[in-house]
């Protein structure tokens, strides 16, 4: 175990079927008076946002509503909603969506408060003081980002992606409304149900890892295990989308305090330079990585395996964790996520151009194997 660890849990975490209409009484608390909000194109056009805003408008001014972030949020976008959410004197904060529109209000936030660029603000811990509240009301079942301390905005310049990461950034409140994420796509749900997987996982077996985070991450994994493929087939199953929306949450708890690992630092990579979708990226190098680690920390992978519903049944660790492996590929084929980076526009060529930014991506540093450029080449070919 480790000699010294830190478990912080910044945010109110409030659950309730449609609580997101009645968010009076927490805006009181907060003692706010004009909120920005930040979404999405697709919470827009699933009808989320207007009975959302509405119930706002009773108990609050509404300054400026920036709808139109992207996946795969950039910079100048960031930039584009500090101007305006300045412009209108906010002094909250209000994300919906899924994790681009929470990190671009997480990383509005920091130039809201601070001024100046966004790049001036980049890295870990640069931020040293309060940042302008922020309520999270997540749309997916996946980043966890409502309850971290990070946020990956990507670099257009230079096709990356950068990190954030400062205790400042964890949102004051997020709201886990499920009846919004029931109208997610299947594909969707698949997707971002296997990062909140992905986070659980490379929570487990991280360098960071802790007794606080191990048990939310088991806990995350085994709900994930028995309920996605539920929320993505039957959508309005209430009762899938409730454990998934907690599971992603927990897992995302969990990493905000143990971190990630290869599989993040290779979908970073992918995402900066094809945009593939997160979830996707993600899901596709979960095999390959957990193979990668598994040897490092075989028992750790043991227990993942268990959370995945595998029995040992009287046989080796060696195949309880081939199990465990397989178990989490099977899932992914099961709720239809692509799995080869050929099949989602990556091209082969640029295989050792994404080994080498992986290298240097911070998801990295927690992995529990030290990966060489080499190593990671192999993944990527492994998962092309
Ligand atoms: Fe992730």
């Amino acid at each position: 175990m480790q000699e010294f660890f830190e478990f912080g849990l910044g945010t109110r975490v409030l659950y309730k079927l449609g609580l997101a209409t009645e968010l009076g009484p927490v805006i009181e608390e907060l003692g706010a008076q004009r909120a920005f909000i930040v979404a999405d194109k697709g919470v827009v056009a699933a009808g989320l946002l207007d009975p959302i805003i509405a119930g706002l408008r009773e108990s609050i001014e509404v300054v400026g509503v920036f709808d139109s972030v992207p996946a795969n949020s950039s910079v100048a976008k960031v930039m584009e909603g500090a101007a305006a959410a300045a412009e209108g004197g906010a002094d909250l904060i209000i994300a919906m969506g899924g994790g681009s529109p929470i990190d671009t209000a997480k990383a509005i936030r920091i130039v809201l408060t601070n001024g100046g660029h966004l790049l001036d603000y980049q890295g870990y811990n640069v931020i040293s003081a309060p940042l302008t509240p922020m309520i999270a009301i997540p749309t997916t079942s996946g980043t966890g980002s409502e309850v971290t301390p990070f946020a990956v905005i990507r670099d257009e310049d230079q096709d990356v992606k950068l990190s954030f990461a400062s205790r400042y950034l964890v949102p004051d409140v997020a709201v886990l409304d499920p009846l919004l994420t029931r109208s997610l796509p299947p594909m969707l749900t698949a997707a971002t149900g296997m990062d909140a997987l992905s986070h659980a996982i490379e929570t487990f077996v991280s360098t960071e890892n802790n007794p606080f985070s191990d048990g939310m991450a088991l806990a995350a994994i085994d709900m994930i295990a028995s309920h996605l493929r539920d929320a993505v087939q039957t959508g309005i199953d209430t009762d899938a989308r409730s454990q998934m929306l907690i599971a992603a949450c927990m897992a995302g708890m969990a990493c905000a305090n143990s971190y990630f690992g290869v599989i993040h630092a290779l979908a970073h990579a992918v995402g900066g330079k094809f945009h593939v979708h997160h979830g996707t990226a993600i899901s596709i190098f979960m095999p390959y990585g957990m193979r990668f680690n598994s040897a490092i920390v075989p028992d750790r992978y043991v227990r993942i395996a268990h959370a995945m519903g595998v029995n040992a049944g009287g046989r080796s660790d060696a195949e309880v964790i081939a199990d465990g492996i397989s178990a989490v590929a099977t899932l992914a084929s099961d709720c239809g996520v692509p799995t080869r980076l050929r099949d989602v526009g990556v091209s082969e060529e640029a295989l050792p151009d994404l080994a080498a930014t992986a290298m240097v991506d911070g998801a990295i540093y927690h992995n529990p194997r030290v990966a060489t450029e080499e190593e990671l080449l192999e993944i990527l070919k492994e998962a092309w």
